[in-house]
């Protein structure tokens, strides 16, 4: 489905809720399957990926329904059972990469496959410290379909040279189910919601700087209500930002500090977004965001910042060419490795808006401020973060874009297009 974004100029106004946090609703599917009882989980993601996993889980014997569009009921005896067929991953790299943890310490084999961007994407990552703990898996090249015969494992204390989530969740789901103690440091933090949420259902689990370690542990079940996804948000704060006469509220937004980096990054570029009425919901920060339009300026985006605002980058590009100023983004080479080349494809198709950007191995530099003329047709590379990141420059383009193949969307944010145009 092809879809043409025309500028806006009335600004962007009123309030939405922002849907379901994609990280915390895989998490909430597959610890729940893990935890002895009966679950309600509240607000789950109606993106494809989400859906993945839950299917995913009821081939695993997992009881689920849904009571409502958002609300279902998870009910487990804590044990998975034999799946009857192969385990489709669809295109979340996060299913195949923390299942794998999961099924790896099972008594029974399976086998885990994706679409064709899942097939392509590395899972030497996770076959690497899981095989370090006595897993078995047949892989294509350390690349999808991964056949995992279940074992015993034991612990290990994991060096992990990527400050990845997904494989540090792989892990920790491991050490759950492995004898003695895991643990896995990281370079620099990286979002911690498999921790929070495995300590909320009652884990042994403990963490000091950036090492993790966990237990064997029995969980049970737990009520769990996913906050908003600020990686969704974060599409909305860069229209906001961008968008002149802009000034609306973004409800729900989870505000772990461990995915804020976009935050930080807003206040670098002088970017007016306060936080109002911050509690806490399911072990989860959350909070209200009032996003208004403004002057930007140029900063460097780098280090520890990086896995804070890994999924926000491609659109953090589209603010960098709207801020005065040269924007340098580096230290962020695993991005070449997401859903697709997010370095590549970032830089091939906003030149097609007429933004200044050059690629650098790690990242990009970007000057500013420009104005992008659009009149261009651009491509979305089977990624969700790609259409949206392209959507947001056309809303602030001079001239019609038109973005191919839009409905990738649908992978982590169908209501994308509604929320905007309710907006205006
Ligand atoms: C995720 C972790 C990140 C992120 C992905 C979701 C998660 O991947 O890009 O969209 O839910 O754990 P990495 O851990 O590979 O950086």
């Amino acid at each position: 489905m092809d879809k043409t974004v025309e500028k806006i100029t009335n600004g962007l106004k009123g309030e939405i809720i922002i849907p379901s946090d994609k990280s915390l609703s895989h998490r909430a599917i597959m610890i729940s399957s893990l935890a002895k009882g009966v679950a309600k989980i509240e607000n789950f993601s109606a993106g494809a990926d989400c859906h993945s996993t839950l299917n995913l889980f009821k081939n695993l014997g997992v009881e689920i329904e849904f009571k409502s569009e958002k609300s279902l009921i998870l009910k487990s005896t804590g044990k998975l059972t034999e799946p009857k067929n192969d385990l489709n991953c669809g295109n979340s790299g996060t299913t195949m990469r923390l299942v794998s943890g999961i099924l790896a310490g099972q008594n029974f084999n399976s086998v885990l496959y994706g679409d064709e961007s899942l097939s392509k994407r590395p899972m030497k990552r996770v076959i690497e410290p899981l095989s370090l703990m006595g897993a078995k898996i047949d892989s294509n090249e350390n690349k999808a379909p991964l056949k995992i015969y279940g074992q015993n494992l034991k612990g290990i204390d994991y060096n992990s040279k990527l400050a990845s989530a997904q494989v540090k969740s792989c892990v920790l789901l491991a050490g759950l189910h492995a004898s003695g103690k895991t643990s896995f440091t990281e370079p620099y933090v990286s979002r911690n919601h498999t921790e929070l949420m495995l300590k909320y259902l009652g884990a042994d689990i403990s963490v000091e700087n950036s090492t993790t370690t966990i237990g064997k542990s029995e969980l049970f079940a737990k009520d769990i209500s996913v906050c908003g996804d600020i990686s969704s948000a974060a599409f909305f704060i860069a229209a906001g930002l961008i968008v002149p006469n802009s000034d609306f509220i973004i409800k729900n937004v989870g505000l772990n500090p461990t995915r804020t980096g976009i935050l930080d990054v807003v206040k670098m570029m002088g970017g007016q977004v306060e936080i109002l009425d911050k509690k806490i919901v399911s072990n989860e920060e959350v909070g209200d965001l009032r996003v208004k339009t403004s002057d930007l300026r140029a900063c460097e985006v780098s280090g520890s910042l990086i896995p804070r605002l890994i999924d926000e980058i491609p659109v953090i590009a589209v603010m960098a060419t709207q801020a005065e100023g040269t924007t340098i983004i580096k230290d962020a080479q695993d991005l070449r490795n997401k859903e697709s080349d997010r370095i590549s494809a970032v830089v091939t198709e906003l030149r097609k808006f007429g933004a200044d950007i050059d690629e650098t191995p790690d990242g990009f530099i970007i000057s500013g401020k420009k104005s992008l003329k659009g009149d261009c047709e651009v491509n979305t590379y089977h990624d969700h973060r790609l259409a949206m990141s392209m959507y947001i420059a056309g809303l602030v383009s001079e001239k019609p874009a038109k973005i191919n193949d839009f409905q990738w969307v649908d992978i982590s944010f169908p209501e994308f297009e509604k929320l905007i145009i309710s907006l205006q």
